[in-house]
């Protein structure tokens, strides 16, 4: 079954991705199946924060997904695979943009594209996962926040449909990819990361820092050369300085 084989649309719903693990609990979903909504009253972000978007303007989607013998260990690759896919349509669409590691989508210093991937877990494999993306396609107002949308940056407007639809399109064509944990799909998302190879400053818990990143690790640890040593970062130990 391809992704996006079936789409559903929502007016307004608490988030989809916890629309999506209804279904699954009611056993109503099968591989492939989006759901769409114009506006989330709970919209979920990562590490408990909030995801806000102005209804009607931006894509808010999660594909129910059961990768082929996705180990736990391998788990990083649905964020390559996710990461990847998105920003080789901003690259169609003509818009060049980066991974800020983990999974957050950068034009230059602003977001984007968010990314939840919420996993179900059995005998150290993936059972299935709920892949939720937030992209911005036509806000122009975002109150401060430090992000941009697919028509600021373009200076036109975009159907949310066309842009989904080239989405699924790539992630069928990078499916296969994931499923064989392809080293390809790493490269680029390491490739494409946000201040790659850069000398910047980072905050871990304790200090401010310079470092430069140089990948990941095969956990899809974040990998920073720090004082001419190389050091890996897990999610909450570092914030950029932006
Ligand atoms: C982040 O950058 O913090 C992740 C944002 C993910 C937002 C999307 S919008 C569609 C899906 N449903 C949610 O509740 N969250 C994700």
């Amino acid at each position: 079954m391809e992704i996006g084989h079936k789409i559903v649309y929502l007016d307004s719903v608490d988030s989809t991705n916890n629309y999506v693990a209804n279904l699954v609990k009611l056993n109503q979903i099968e591989h492939g199946t989006a759901i769409m909504a114009d506006l989330q009253t709970a919209g979920k972000g990562q590490r408990g924060s909030v995801w806000l978007a102005e209804s009607g303007e931006n894509i808010l989607l999660s594909i129910f997904l059961k990768p082929d013998n996705l180990s736990v260990s391998h788990q990083a690759f649905l964020t390559y695979f996710a990461s990847v896919s998105l920003l080789t349509i901003l690259r169609k669409i003509g818009i060049s943009a980066s991974i800020k590691w983990p999974n957050d989508i950068y034009v230059g210093n602003k977001k984007i594209a968010g990314i939840l991937i919420e996993n179900s877990i059995k005998a150290q494999q993936i059972n299935y996962s709920i892949l939720g993306i937030g992209l911005n396609v036509n806000q122009l107002n975002f109150e401060g926040l430090n992000a941009t949308s697919i028509q600021q940056e373009m200076g036109q407007f975009f159907q949310r449909n066309e842009v989904v639809f080239m989405l699924f399109n790539e992630m069928n064509k990078n499916w296969s990819l994931l499923n064989v944990q392809a080293p390809t799909l790493k490269e680029k998302f390491t490739s494409n990361l946000f201040q790659l190879n850069e000398l910047k400053t980072y905050q871990s818990k304790e200090k401010r820092f310079d470092g430069v990143i140089r990948g990941v690790n095969e956990d899809g640890l974040l990998l920073m050369e720090v004082a001419g040593e190389l050091k890996t970062f897990d999610l909450k130990e570092i914030t950029f300085i932006l």
